[in-house]
């Protein structure tokens, strides 16, 4: 059967490296593409001294592309420091892995948004880097932009989800625009947490549901 993807995609998805997850990583990211609704989970190691990634597994619910990215980023990224690993671009995947079809450059940032944000996610637990800085409300939303909204694929922010935000020595409390019983609350509240507990000034973080 012809495919549009070059032999090494093919070989990529079907063999491909790093899969599952790591226990106790020291970063974490679960992304997901509003262009498809798919997600894709990612796991680093990172040695505290030179941050050096010393371990990387991923697992992805998204398509050929996207298994051929994460494959590929995480050989690359593995045995690199963390400032070396943010530079790794979809365009640099797409390349090693002898192009990949027009249609298929949101699978492969896909995978390349979930690799910066596990390294942003230890830099936020460490507060080091970008992430020393101060949790404020300004922080709180940008981090919120991470958060889907799964009844339509789009961010929280965005779709209005949240009603209210505070932050206040270290407790972060966010109003969320659905009632407390409604199927995806749940969902909604591990995401959130999951954004913003990882922060290094952040004790608390509070979801309270005001939907009616
Ligand atoms: Fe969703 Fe490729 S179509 S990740």
């Amino acid at each position: 059967m012809e495919t549009p993807y070059s032999e090494k995609v093919i070989e990529y998805f079907q063999n491909p490296k790093n899969v599952g997850e790591i226990e106790d990583p020291d970063g974490y990211a679960k992304e997901g593409s509003p262009a498809c609704g798919d997600m894709v989970s990612l796991f680093i190691k990172v040695e505290d001294e030179n941050h050096e990634i010393t371990d990387i597994k991923f697992k992805s619910y998204g398509c050929a592309s996207n298994i051929a990215t994460g494959s590929i980023i995480t050989e690359m990224a593995k045995g690199m420091t963390i400032e070396e690993a943010k530079e790794i671009s979809w365009e640099d995947a797409a390349d090693e892995l002898g192009g990949l079809p027009d249609l298929k450059t949101h699978c492969s940032v896909l995978a390349v948004d979930a690799l910066r944000e596990a390294i942003r996610n230890y830099e936020e637990r460490q507060g080091i880097g970008e992430e020393k800085r101060e949790t404020t409300l300004d922080v709180v939303r940008k981090r919120l932009r991470h958060v889907m909204n799964p009844m339509t694929g789009l961010d929280v922010i965005k779709t209005d989800l949240i009603s209210d935000i505070e932050v206040e020595d270290g407790i972060i409390t966010v109003e969320v625009d659905l009632e407390e019983d409604h199927q995806f609350a749940s969902a909604v509240n591990e995401d959130i947490k999951e954004k913003l507990e990882p922060r290094w000034d952040v004790e608390e973080v509070v979801i309270k549901f005001v939907g009616d």
